[in-house]
């Protein structure tokens, strides 16, 4: 037997017993006559003792381990003199009478550590190395709890899990498709399906009526802090259901998760604002609702005063910085600056303080009388201390984003995203199309699976774009954690999605003709959504990146440095495959 106990739980309990541990040398160091060495697995650290006056033989050979070495050691447990408060063995050590070195190792790059001095890039390139640290394991462990919570869960709300394939063809979900050659049908690729939408849906055709899997997708887009090319979903749809069915089977799988990995019990139903609400208050089908900061439309106050940024723009909106009225100019023109920055693309920034005798001064005093100013200070209920934010801008839509930019800013300044604070939210009634202005054509905004809502279904022919879909995302803390939707199981009415799409029948026959054929043999009303789970661990582990809870995750440039994925194939493979390169190889 190579340990009767792990290195996490020996206590004061365990003193006078004998025990054997294996793991790995986190530390090594000399203190007179004495050897200390901690040791290391994934439950724990403990404090191994040699002493050269007792065993000079043992001692010798204790100094000679190097950090990361393997060892198996044999010992008696006992009381520490200097307790450690912070370790939770740190009652005890063990004084070591035999040591067997299992395998010696390389001087790691970096540091096992949990403020380790590798840096990204290095961290990566040793990703097995990284994980030996506590900090990223233990976002591992936490994924695979809530794994385990969701598989119970949905198992006890009678959900199947089903395995779809991964080699498959396109499914359109808005972003690139990975693709793989296939050697036996020469000139034809398989895509990998960015989710296991179809296949769903044919699931409900075929009768399950409730399916789930915990499934890689993959999605060839550009990658940010939120995304990478592949990522794991946990898929779920349910048949003769209505909207209502599917957000609150979802809203219970959250709370449960809520309460049983966080410890946070939710009583009160989620809040639910539609996508037209998100857009116009917080300018972003994301809101991060932790604060408030809504937005406040100014055109009727602030417009036709002489001020040519206000009188041209096509929006002119707010937002109520409470208390920061005390802002220095220093601060205000870095704001300034941070929403001219091109990722954001504001022209300006309009500024007014409500001063501690109520009135207001602004950066546009000159254009505006003390009475504008306090209607506008009325608009937005300000009260003496806070600091007003106006943007304007010709493109609603665009000015509403760069108003959302600053709000999550401000946000920030003023310590108003704690990560331990959790804010859950439906957003709903998205439009079922976007329109393309560089293609000139629409999109569907979900899927074009989504059914409309059906009293929108009369606009379809005449203002296909003011259609709102039965979709709706779930959001927490400004991430879109999940997202689904009612879907059309009606063949008529699919065929008439597609054509607004712009697919001609031949097309959509050539890649959907199989879903139409299986809604003519009895579709049921169906419904689903997909949570991201990379997303809901992150969120539960307050990481800044997925990355951070995904065991072996790709780069920014979608790269894994560590068994340099992706790679060139040897001439035969291309050969085997019909493939000819039209870059050099
Ligand atoms: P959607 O495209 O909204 O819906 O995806 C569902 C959820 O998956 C997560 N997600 C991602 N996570 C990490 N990296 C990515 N690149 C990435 N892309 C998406 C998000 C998102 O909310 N088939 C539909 C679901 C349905 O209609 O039932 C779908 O895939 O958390």
């Amino acid at each position: 037997m190579y340990r009767t106990r792990t290195c996490g739980e020996l206590r004061a309990s365990d003193v006078e017993q004998t025990v054997t541990l294996a793991g790995w040398v986190q530390k090594n160091r000399r203190m007179g006559g004495m050897t200390f060495i901690d040791i290391r697995d994934r439950y724990g650290i403990t404090q191994l003792v040699f002493n050269q006056e007792i065993n000079a033989g043992l001692c010798e050979k204790a100094n000679k381990l190097g950090r990361e070495y393997v060892v198996q050691v044999k010992g008696t447990v006992k009381e520490r003199s200097n307790k450690n408060p912070h370790l939770p063995t740190g009652e005890i050590e063990l004084i070591v009478s035999e040591l067997n070195l299992l395998n010696a190792a390389a001087t790691p790059p970096f540091t096992i550590e949990d403020d380790t001095d590798g840096g990204d890039d290095l961290r990566m390139k040793y990703r097995y190395l990284d994980l030996r640290r506590h900090s990223v394991r233990s976002n591992l462990e936490l994924r695979h709890r809530m794994t385990i919570e969701i598989r119970s869960f949905l198992d006890k709300q009678g959900f199947i899990e089903v395995e779809t394939p991964v080699l498959i063809s396109s499914t359109p979900e808005g972003a690139r498709d990975f693709v793989v050659p296939s050697r036996m049908n020469p000139g034809q690729f398989y895509a990998l399906p960015q989710s296991p939408q179809t296949f769903k849906q044919l699931l409900m055709v075929s009768g399950f009526d409730r399916y789930f899997q915990i499934v890689k997708c993959f999605r060839d887009e550009d990658l940010r802090a939120d995304r990478q090319p592949e990522f794991t979903q946990i898929d779920c749809e349910m048949s003769f259901v209505e909207q209502d069915d599917v957000l609150s089977m979802f809203e219970d799988l959250s709370k449960h998760l809520f309460r049983t990995i966080r410890g946070i019990g939710i009583d009160e139903a989620f809040p639910r604002i539609t996508w037209q609400e998100a857009m116009k208050y917080y300018g972003s089908d994301k809101p991060d609702t932790r604060f408030g900061m809504k937005f406040v439309e100014l055109e009727d106050i602030l417009k036709g005063a002489g001020f040519a940024l206000f009188d041209h723009a096509a929006y002119i909106g707010g937002i109520c910085a409470e208390g920061a009225a005390g802002y220095t100019r220093k601060q205000l023109d870095a704001l300034t600056d941070f929403v001219r920055r091109p990722q954001i693309g504001a022209q300006g920034l309009v500024y007014a303080r409500v001063e501690n005798d109520g009135t207001v001064k602004s950066s546009v005093d000159k254009f505006y009388p003390q009475e504008v100013l306090q209607r506008m200070k009325a608009a937005f209920s300000a009260r003496p201390g806070d600091l007003l934010l106006i943007l304007s801008g010709d493109n609603v839509m665009k000015t509403r984003r760069q108003l959302s930019e600053l709000r999550l800013e401000m946000g920030n300044q003023l310590g108003l995203r704690d990560k331990n604070t959790f804010a859950c939210l439906w957003v709903t009634d998205f439009p079922l199309l976007e329109w393309n202005e560089d293609d000139q054509r629409y999109y569907a905004m979900h899927h074009p699976f989504t059914s409309p809502k059906p009293e929108d279904i009369h606009l379809l022919d005449s203002d296909p774009g003011a259609v709102r879909a039965n979709a709706y995302d779930m959001v927490i803390n400004g991430v879109e954690v999940g997202g689904g939707s009612i879907r059309i199981h009606d063949s008529a009415l699919q065929n008439k999605m597609f054509r607004l799409l712009g697919f001609t029948e031949e097309e959509a026959q050539a890649q959907f003709g199989f879903l139409m054929n299986a809604f003519r043999y009895g579709a049921p009303p169906h419904g689903g959504l997909a949570y991201g789970l990379d997303r809901w661990v992150s969120l539960f582990a307050g990481l800044d990146s997925i990355r951070d809870c995904i065991a072996f995750p790709k780069n920014n440039s979608g790269r894994d440095v560590m068994i340099d994925a992706p790679s060139p194939i040897a001439q035969a493979q291309l050969d085997e495959l019909h493939l000819a390169l039209s870059v050099p190889h």
